[in-house]
């Protein structure tokens, strides 16, 4: 029949769930499935005609430095015939490095105000939640936490006025990937932190809650390794199965944007990607990297005068609030140059000006990350060990989007 090569080819069919044909198949326990067609990264991809590798051709900075990431130019990055839009990029980050994200994810991203599943577990205090590493079966409970616009996951909607800052040093990352890739305008606003057990799935879904996508979605992952499945605009086109390891990044942008995917599985990972992701710099590479750094501002990715949203009164003050008890625990002048410590909290997309400046997030100068210096402090075994301890059997997914479309705000989207 004259059509019987173009069936075979088509990878979508009117009325066939094929998304959940192949997520079943991953997911089933017995019989375990077999991993042939689920594409790895970590080897060649070259007799896979489907996959075109390629390479950064951006002017070289320092930045990728601060970030603890390679250099754009080594970065292996693909591209899948099948789904237009989406960029994998195999672990970009220096030996070592995904310790500092490990911890964020699981000390600081965790804190109030951010909101996470384990509110509704334990509805009580939120200094239950000040050790969760601590505290095994909140260990075992965590399942999200919510970063910047804090999304309502019952009705789907992000809100003007459920805003935490989004943390300077991932909006710093997420930024310096986008630019690398070329996505000049893209803000990260929100994030989700996904915390997966060895028996953990993700069900298929669409990322369509935000209002611009035409901004792409970043997903960096940390820990045992993923299949993670990308199909197309409906359940009916078959996916498309990959491996994600430890410090792997996904862009899904273009059509990829609102592609189906999902995680059916989570498989140990292998002893040399684990290797290969945290084992720490050797003394003479810290000193290296922080000698490129400099304290003038340049080394960073984001705009000095960024574009952000207004702000109403009532959020301001409780954006104080959290700053000045940030503020008191630390020492004047290190943490935050006296000179920043005149804030608002401005949003994304509102012009900042001088008597309206973020100390939180935006401007360049203020951001007072230092991932060198706590990457060396997790350098002993006794810091390091829980984190390492919960990564044994789990794996970290931080999922950051833009909400808003540039420069509107949520009273203007529409
Ligand atoms: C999500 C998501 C994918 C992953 O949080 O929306 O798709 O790899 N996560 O965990
Ligand atoms: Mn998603």
């Amino acid at each position: 029949m004259a059509t019987f090569m173009s069936d075979t080819c088509d990878r979508s069919s009117p009325e066939v769930d094929l998304f959940k044909v192949d997520f079943k198949y991953y997911k089933s326990r017995k019989p375990p499935p077999k991993y042939d067609n689920c594409i790895n990264f970590t080897f060649s991809t070259t007799d896979n005609h489907l996959v075109t590798p390629f390479k950064l051709l951006s002017p070289k900075d320092d930045l990728h430095l601060k970030l603890g990431l390679k250099t754009p130019a080594e970065w292996e990055c693909f591209k899948h015939q099948q789904c237009p839009g989406l960029i994998f990029i195999r672990n970009p980050f220096l030996p070592g490095y995904q310790r500092y994200w490990v911890k964020q994810c699981l000390e600081e991203f965790t804190k109030k105000p951010n909101k996470t599943n384990l509110d509704s577990v334990y509805s009580s205090s939120s200094d239950t939640f000040n050790n969760i590493l601590g505290n095994k079966e909140l260990c075992k409970k965590l399942r999200w936490v919510t970063l910047g616009y804090q999304y309502d996951w019952t009705n789907k909607l992000y809100y003007a006025n459920e805003y935490v800052p989004f943390p300077p040093d991932l909006a710093e990352l997420t930024t310096y990937l986008a630019r690398k890739l070329e996505f000049m305008n893209f803000t990260p606003e929100a994030g989700i932190v996904n915390f997966y057990h060895m028996d953990s799935t993700l069900g298929g879904h669409t990322d369509h809650s935000e209002y611009d996508m035409t901004a792409p979605l970043f997903s960096i992952s940390f820990g045992q390794t993923a299949v993670f499945l990308i199909g197309g605009p409906t359940k009916t086109t078959k996916p498309v199965a990959m491996f994600v390891n430890s410090g792997d990044v996904i862009v899904m942008s273009g059509s990829a944007r609102l592609a189906y995917h999902a995680v059916p599985r989570i498989i140990p990972a292998r002893s040399e990607l684990m290797v290969e992701s945290f084992t720490l710099p050797g003394e003479g590479d810290f000193a290296d990297i922080n000698t490129t750094l400099n304290a003038d501002g340049k080394d960073s990715c984001l705009p000095p005068k960024a574009k952000v949203a207004k702000t109403s009164a009532e959020q301001n003050s409780i954006c104080f609030k959290n700053i000045s008890s940030i503020k008191s625990t630390k020492t004047e002048g290190t943490f935050f140059p006296s000179e920043t410590i005149k804030v608002g909290c401005p949003q994304p997309h509102e012009e900042i000006t001088k008597s309206n400046q973020c100390l939180i997030s935006c401007s360049s100068k203020n951001i007072t990350f230092n991932i060198h210096e706590e990457v060396r402090k997790l350098g002993t075994d006794i810091s390091w060990q829980p984190f390492e301890d919960f990564l044994k059997t789990s794996r970290i997914n931080m999922n950051v989007r833009q909400v808003l479309p540039e420069g509107k705000t949520f009273t203007n989207i529409l």
